[in-house]
């Protein structure tokens, strides 16, 4: 099969742009390359902050970066997909693989501090620019791509890339067990990937949210305990309680006080929210009272997506995730920003979706 020059997707040139659909350029083949037909795309909140320019000015047009898709074609060096395979890739792309890094010299490719290449809003080392997943095509670096696992479908395995690994891999690298009390802090598309990893741990988890109409949906999926979050008096019974607080989401008034007497001796402060604003000052005397750990985690390893994908295969996992056709893109973001995910929005090529329903039921081959 010939390789695709082009692809159709959805971009966006810049904060509050209307959302276009067109056809670009896709980025030449190296020996690592593998071509995919994008059948699904998580909407993620980094996809906002990104086009509305809340972090660093980004590289227009822009398109998405949770990705599961069919196969369509691989470079000689591929070896760990192949043509048919369902597969997917997340928000890193590329590393520098340099065996003197001190991040890919032992498998954290996504603290590569020399070269880190994102699916969108980067730039290939050929040069050309990459482009993300509300699209037709995505074309990239086989050591970011993973195949599937037969039990997820590709709606739920395109958010386990991003949203799922970026909450997944600090749990379990903090040893996230039976023991363990953990608060979930946020309850959107990373948040509620935080209660379904925690719970299928082990661990008591209790949702920490601001929005009280999420009581429900957080004990519909599987949490022990609902805190609302709003006023600091209901925070107070729960003293001496979290051996872990996963932060995917927090108010600009956040205030450490509030939060450090939670936490059992030793407890662990796992930031992976990335708000616009910065986190309050801490003084050294409550760091050094409180004995609180407090740190970050960035989306995984490839080590880490691999492990998840494993552990995904032998848990039920029931995320809640409402779909739109992809053609409707625009619609889904500006929902989003209206605040109705519950709690993550996947847009959906239903041409592809059909497709791939016929190719497992037998009927048809993908390709
Ligand atoms: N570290 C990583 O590797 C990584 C990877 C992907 C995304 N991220 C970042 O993680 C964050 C969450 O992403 P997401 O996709 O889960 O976003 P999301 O679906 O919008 O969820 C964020 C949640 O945070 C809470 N929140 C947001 N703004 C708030 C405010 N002003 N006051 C109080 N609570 C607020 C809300 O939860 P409640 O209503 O329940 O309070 C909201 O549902 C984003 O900043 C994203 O960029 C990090
Ligand atoms: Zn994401
Ligand atoms: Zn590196």
């Amino acid at each position: 099969m010939s390789a695709p020059t082009t692809f159709h997707g959805w971009v966006c040139h810049g904060k509050d742009a209307p959302m276009k659909w067109e056809e670009m350029k896709i980025r030449a083949e190296d020996d690592y390359c593998v071509d995919m037909d994008v059948t699904d795309c998580g909407l993620c909140g980094t996809d906002i902050h990104t086009m509305d320019a809340n972090w660093v000015s980004p590289r227009y047009p822009l398109c998405g970066h949770e990705i599961a898709s069919i196969c369509t074609r691989v470079d000689s060096k591929v070896q760990n997909v192949k043509v048919g395979d369902r597969i997917g890739v997340g928000t890193q792309s590329g590393s520098c693989h340099r065996a003197e890094c001190p991040a890919c010299s032992t498998g954290n490719e996504n603290l590569c501090p020399i070269q880190l290449f994102f699916t969108y809003n980067s730039v290939w080392p050929n040069g050309d620019e990459a482009y993300g997943g509300y699209a037709d095509k995505w074309r990239g670096d086989c050591r970011f791509v993973f195949k599937i696992p037969d039990i997820l479908s590709n709606e739920i395995a395109c958010i386990v890339f991003c949203a799922g690994v970026a909450t997944y891999a600090p749990l379990k690298r903090h040893n996230v067990n039976a023991d363990s009390v953990v608060g979930v802090m946020g309850l959107g598309g990373l948040g509620h990937y935080g209660i379904l990893w925690a719970k299928a741990m082990g661990a008591k988890v209790f949702t920490m949210s601001h929005n009280d109409r999420k009581h429900d949906v957080a004990l519909e999926l599987g949490a022990d305990d609902y805190i609302g979050t709003n006023a600091a008096e209901h925070l107070t019974k729960y003293t001496g309680k979290f051996s872990h607080i996963l932060c995917t989401g927090i108010s600009p008034d956040f205030k450490w006080k509030t939060y450090t007497p939670l936490f059992k001796p030793n407890g662990v402060f796992i930031n992976v929210n990335l708000p616009e604003w910065n986190f309050p000052e801490i003084s050294p005397m409550l760091l050094v009272a409180s004995q609180v750990n407090i740190c970050g985690s960035a989306i995984g390893s490839p080590i880490e997506i691999e492990d998840m994908l494993q552990f995904a295969a032998k848990t039920v996992l029931k995320p809640y995730l409402p779909t739109y056709p992809m053609k409707e893109a625009p619609q889904a973001v500006a929902d989003f920003n209206a605040g109705k995910p519950r709690f993550r929005f996947v847009l959906k090529d239903l041409l592809f979706v059909c497709v791939l329903s016929k190719y497992k039921a037998g009927g048809l081959s993908p390709i």
